[in-house]
């Protein structure tokens, strides 16, 4: 059977910035042969606009069957007064509570044309390609107790850091498993020196890699270090684990290395399936982006790459993966611009569908 892939465009640009992957996805059955099971559903608002709720039981089923989800973005003004229980977000919060998400890989990518972006020098980031992931289901988020109580005669607010053995290892795994079909690197970062928590987390990343990944190179830093070390010299690292909140931090600090929101691309993956395949759901990190939505600005690059991290994770096509990335790459040395990308050295300005277009062309000449 052909690869299976469920599309939820969503609102705002999320059609726009999808409407090119589904180029791509024709380019590669027309040009490679390569063909997969596509099929669409509704997410967000577009879902609520229907069905008077943000995910549809029937699309939360699909979504479970299939090989990997591809999101676009959900929400908008037009969603901002409903009620809580049935808001955009919600559609989200639930495929990736229902599907157990609970591995969130955040790359930072920083092509070299677009180095001068990035908040840090040119010669700290350019050619970067590191990813972070993120446990998404437990820790200080979610721990209990959690509250504000009364003690004595005043308040107390009181969250719990809370990490079992399993949903160490699981994430562990994740990572090991991400780091062999990468670099075969891990740094893992936790603060073992002042909470028990990072030292549970130490030893069972340690356990996980000695048992069943012995071949890969895992090294350990605290996660302050690991913050300052982000900043000096991002390229020392390749795969970091680390847990919910310190992963909330990092992630988006290694976001603005690489310059603009419309070229972060990130999956969430979770158990591993039948297949061998972890569930997956695959979506660019920016939102909707009311403010320029129905105009053909959107950069589409966010969510093409996204769509190359589920050729390369969920499908086992890292050669087409790096054939997509590459083609990326070449577009924008070439200065393919959308407005978000156009700097003060200029280039072609392009629409959504223009730079689609060109990374097709580029496809074409790989
Ligand atoms: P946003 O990411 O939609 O936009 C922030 C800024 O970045 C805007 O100025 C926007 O124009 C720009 N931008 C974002 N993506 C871009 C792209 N591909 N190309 C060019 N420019 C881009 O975040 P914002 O404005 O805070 O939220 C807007 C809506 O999106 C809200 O309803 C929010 O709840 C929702 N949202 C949804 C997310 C998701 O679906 N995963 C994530 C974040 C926000
Ligand atoms: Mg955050």
């Amino acid at each position: 059977a052909n690869p299976s892939l469920l599309i939820l465009a969503g609102d705002g640009i999320g059609p726009e910035v999808m409407a090119e992957v589904k180029k791509i996805i024709g380019w590669f059955d027309a040009k490679r042969g390569i063909r997969f099971d596509v099929s669409e559903d509704l997410v967000g608002g577009a879902a609520y606009d229907v069905h008077g709720t943000p995910l549809h039981d029937s699309t939360m089923a699909k979504a479970q069957e299939v090989d990997a989800v591809l999101l676009g973005a959900v929400g908008g003004p037009k969603y901002d007064k409903l009620d809580f229980s049935v808001k955009p977000e919600r559609g989200l919060l639930r495929l990736r509570k229902e599907m157990d998400l609970f591995s969130n890989l955040r790359p930072a990518q920083c092509f070299d044309a677009l180095a001068d972006f990035s908040s840090l020098k040119r010669e700290v980031v350019a050619g970067l390609d590191i990813v972070i992931v993120r446990e998404l289901t437990s820790g200080v988020y979610f721990g209990e107790p959690r509250g504000i109580f009364t003690e004595g005669n005043e308040r107390v607010g009181i969250n719990t850091q809370r990490y079992t053995e399993s949903e160490i290892a699981r994430v562990a795994r994740s990572a090991f498993e991400l780091a062999r079909r990468r670099n075969n690197k891990v740094c893992s970062m936790e603060k073992a020196n002042v909470m028990e928590s990072g030292i549970l987390w130490r030893e069972v990343v340690q356990e996980v890699h000695d048992k069943e990944y012995p071949d890969v190179e895992l090294s350990h830093m605290y996660a302050d270090a690991g913050a300052m070390q982000l900043c000096r010299w991002p390229k020392q690292f390749d795969v970091i684990v680390t847990d919910n909140l310190f992963g909330d931090l990092l992630s988006d600090a290694a976001a603005m290395l690489t310059g603009s929101l419309g070229m972060l691309p990130s999956a969430s993956l979770g158990a591993p399936m039948a297949n061998g395949r972890p569930k997956a759901l695959y979506e660019p990190v920016h939102g909707s982006a009311p403010d320029i939505a129905g105009q053909g600005k959107a950069n589409p690059i966010a969510c093409i790459l996204s769509f190359a991290m589920a050729l390369r994770y969920s499908f086992d096509m890292g050669a087409e993966a790096d054939r997509l990335e590459k083609a990326v790459e070449k577009v924008l040395a070439d200065g393919v611009r959308t407005a978000d990308l156009m700097g003060p050295e200029g280039g072609v300005p392009v629409s959504t569908s223009g730079m689609g277009d060109a990374v097709i062309a580029a496809l074409d000449a790989s």
